[in-house]
């Protein structure tokens, strides 16, 4: 069984694996304790940060044709759902919902965000689920008997995950979306680099918090002893590979002890916390079809910096 104990040894020996690697790394996946989640929402309302500003206009400018595509009584599922910023409009919008079920694996934040909607939405059963994605887990059946399940995967979280990893997921929700579901999915596009760089290098700071947090949260939740000082922020696009590379530099050679090993930084190392893919539309669409999908419909903004996407079974 999955205890709460074995979970967390679980992350331990993940993240001392990422630690002993050559280039070291550890998962995005650890930014989000209480303080990254709230970091990650004053991402969102950066200036710099055009993602989701720009999703939620492509979404509030086409939510009839989504309501519609989607139709009656079905069940919302969505993957890293943070605030559920974004899904507010769905929530208003599409008809009869039977059910929305939040999953992300910030706990506190879920859960502090799903007493919210359902006071906002009275109407609809809100169902959290607190799981990593990554690993296989089990989602509720709604009172209310859905007619379809739609996977909602906003944000280009989804950008977050190597090839390989993304196309697990894909797997997995076309698993989840059952027979006659579908994805609805925002995936942010391929552009001009300055732009992509300075949406991960604000000018306010914030994004670079959010970085060495994940340093905050390795000593106080597995006990580790990063000098955050020693530190900085760097996120560069790799316009070969269409990624943002993220890491934490080391200002010096240093010793960090996690986990009752010794891991030795040379001055400039860095250690990996994040790519973010950037897509073209052909590129998205080939690796979705190998996962089972089909794009059926793609809104984009008239600058064409983001993409929401309704993808259906084959
Ligand atoms: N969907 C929101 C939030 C995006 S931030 C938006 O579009 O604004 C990414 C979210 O995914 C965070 O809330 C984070 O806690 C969650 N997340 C990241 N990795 C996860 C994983 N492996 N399993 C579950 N949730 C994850
Ligand atoms: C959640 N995810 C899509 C964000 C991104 O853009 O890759 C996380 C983030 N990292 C830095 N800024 C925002």
């Amino acid at each position: 069984m999955n205890t709460p104990d074995s979970a967390a040894a679980d992350d331990l020996a993940e993240i001392l694996a990422g630690l002993r690697m050559p280039a070291k790394r550890i998962s995005p996946k650890y930014f989000y304790d209480e303080r990254g989640s709230q970091l990650f929402d004053e991402i969102t309302r950066l200036p710099e940060y055009y993602l989701t500003d720009t999703e939620l206009g492509i979404m509030q400018d086409n939510i009839d044709e989504i309501a519609d595509l989607v139709g009656y009584q079905a069940s919302l599922i969505e993957f890293g759902s943070g605030s559920s910023m974004k899904t507010r409009v769905l929530l208003e919008s599409l008809h009869e919902l039977a059910a929305y079920v939040p999953v992300d694996i910030s706990e506190e934040h879920l859960l502090e965000s799903a007493k919210l909607i359902q006071s906002e939405f009275p109407q609809i059963e809100i169902a959290p689920v607190v799981a990593d994605f990554t690993k296989p887990f089990d989602l509720p059946s709604p009172r209310i008997p859905p007619k379809r399940n739609i996977v909602y995967f906003p944000g280009s979280t989804i950008g977050n995950l190597e090839r390989d990893d993304a196309l697990s997921l894909l797997d997995v929700m076309h698993q989840e979306a059952g027979e006659n579901g579908a994805l609805l999915i925002g995936v942010d596009l391929q552009k001009d680099p300055a732009l992509i760089e300075a949406a991960y290098n604000d000018s306010a700071g914030v994004t670079a918090e959010f970085n060495l947090n994940m340093l905050r949260r390795m000593n106080n939740d597995y006990g580790a002893d990063f000098d955050l000082d020693a530190f900085r922020h760097s996120a560069r696009y790799d316009a070969d590979e269409g990624r943002v590379v993220t890491r934490l530099v080391s200002l010096k050679d240093q010793v960090v002890h996690l986990g009752g090993e010794t891991f030795t930084l040379r001055e400039n190392e860095g250690i990996l916390t994040e790519y973010s893919h950037k897509y073209t539309l052909e590129g998205f669409a080939a690796m979705a079809r190998q996962s089972g999908f089909e794009v059926e419909r793609v809104w984009t903004d008239t600058q064409r910096l983001f993409s929401v996407q309704y993808l259906l079974r084959r």
